[in-house]
């Protein structure tokens, strides 16, 4: 009975010592495979962040500064928490806006080698928008023209926008120069996002291009603290606005198309096509009474609809319902002037 046990115990501590010697070899085999991907021994690499970012594997802001042990966390912070938060409601310990981006590039980098390649790429570019969905305009910044690293999901021009004129960047990324706020509110650029807390009187708060449009193409790329209640006026404040909501009576989402007075003109009731987490880009096209939208790339639909024949853009907020005042940030604002429908 007494030897029975021993042999029990020792059949135990083998087993727990081959375990052991088993666990350390497949950490040290871990630790060389990574070491051979060139990634930072103690920061264990890209991995980690890879789990829910797999499209940045491939990408080359991601993919070069690997291999130059520049992981994710040198340019993000660690970013413990945001990796272990289930509800995803903790964001990366360092997030980099548009007008932040040279100021970190510029820690490593000084001027480019062959500026002269580099101006003739950007006359190349000129207010077209490349395959990153980002335009190359004078206030280009390093991830307009290097990586898809900017965003990480399919940017390309949803099928029937189309490349038909120069796309002009509305926002320069560090204030709002070309802009006018309405008179109840206040708009403000932060980490180059355009930004504003919905007035306290329950009005709506807009922002509207100094100049008017007529028939043209529009991207805005947005993130939002959600829920809000927020929209992109077409034409003027009369005139039709994209909804940016959740509607539950009638039941509508982020991608409507509401007229003043007249309520929804167009309904969209894919609540899935919105991010709710991470950037969004909607996509419009005016041209005379019709306007046609896409969120994410998706069409939603197209309307003929009344509305002015020409006026200005504006992004707009209002108070939501349900919650204090959320904000939403406006990272990229596109134009591009279409020719009259012959
Ligand atoms: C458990 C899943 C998960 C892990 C692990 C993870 N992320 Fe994220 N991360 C998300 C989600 C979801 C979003 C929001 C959607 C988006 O923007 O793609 C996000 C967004 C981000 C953003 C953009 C945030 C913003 O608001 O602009 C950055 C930067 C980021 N993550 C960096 C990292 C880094 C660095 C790591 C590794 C240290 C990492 N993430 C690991 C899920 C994760
Ligand atoms: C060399 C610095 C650098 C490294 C390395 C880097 N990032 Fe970024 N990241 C940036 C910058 C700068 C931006 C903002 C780019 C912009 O908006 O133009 C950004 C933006 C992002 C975003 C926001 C994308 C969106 O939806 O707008 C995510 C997500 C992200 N990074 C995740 C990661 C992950 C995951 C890694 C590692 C695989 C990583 N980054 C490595 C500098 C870096
Ligand atoms: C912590 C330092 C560091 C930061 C921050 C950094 N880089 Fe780098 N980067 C490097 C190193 C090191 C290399 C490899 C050596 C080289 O080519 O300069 C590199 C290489 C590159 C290359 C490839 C160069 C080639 O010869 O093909 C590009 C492009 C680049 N970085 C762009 C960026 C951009 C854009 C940012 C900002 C989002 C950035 N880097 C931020 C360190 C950094
Ligand atoms: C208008 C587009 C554009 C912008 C903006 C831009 N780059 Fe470049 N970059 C290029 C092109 C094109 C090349 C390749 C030039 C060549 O063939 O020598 C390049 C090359 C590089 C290289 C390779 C080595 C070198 O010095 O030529 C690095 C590193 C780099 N860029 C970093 C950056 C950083 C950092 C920023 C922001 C401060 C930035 N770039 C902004 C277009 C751009």
């Amino acid at each position: 009975m007494h030897s029975k046990a021993r042999t029990g115990l020792s059949i135990v501590c083998g087993m727990f010592i081959f375990v052991f010697f088993a666990g350390a070899l497949a950490a040290f085999l871990i630790g060389q495979s990574q070491a051979r991907a060139g990634s930072g021994s103690e920061s264990g690499g890209n991995s980690k962040c890879y789990v829910c970012h797999p499209s940045l594997k491939t990408e080359d802001i991601s993919t070069i500064h690997l291999a130059e042990d520049v992981t994710c966390d040198k340019c993000h912070g660690p970013s413990i928490e945001h990796m272990h938060d289930e509800m995803l409601m903790t964001k990366p310990d360092v997030l980099l806006g548009r007008s932040e981006v040279e100021q970190l590039c510029g820690k490593c980098h000084t001027n480019h080698e062959n500026p002269e390649k580099v101006k003739e790429f950007e006359e190349k570019w000129a207010g077209r928008i490349r395959p990153n969905g980002r335009a190359v305009t004078s206030d280009s910044v390093c991830t307009d023209c290097h990586g898809t690293h900017n965003i990480d999901k399919s940017t390309t021009l949803p099928a029937g926008q189309s490349q038909e004129g120069e796309w002009v960047a509305a926002f320069n990324g560090r204030d709002i120069t070309g802009w006018k706020p309405s008179d109840n509110s206040s708009w403000t650029v932060k980490r180059g996002q355009i930004t504003a807390a919905p007035p306290a009187d329950g009005k709506g708060a807009d922002l509207w291009t100094e100049a008017e449009y007529e028939d043209y193409q529009l991207a805005v790329t947005f993130r939002a603290d959600w829920p809000v209640h927020a929209g992109i006026w077409v034409r003027g404040r009369g005139g039709p606005r994209v909804e940016i909501f959740d509607s539950k009576t009638p039941e509508a989402f982020t991608g409507s198309i509401s007229l003043p007075g007249r309520g929804l003109v167009l309904v969209n009731l894919r609540e899935d096509l919105f991010d709710p987490e991470g950037y969004n880009t909607i996509s419009i096209k005016v041209r005379g009474d019709r306007i046609q939208v896409w969120l994410n790339a998706e069409e939603i639909g197209a309307v003929r609809t009344i509305s002015p024949l020409k006026g200005q853009i504006g992004i707009h907020v209002s108070k939501h319902p349900d919650s204090e005042a959320n904000e939403i940030f406006v990272r990229e604002v596109l134009i591009q002037k279409l020719d009259k429908p012959k």
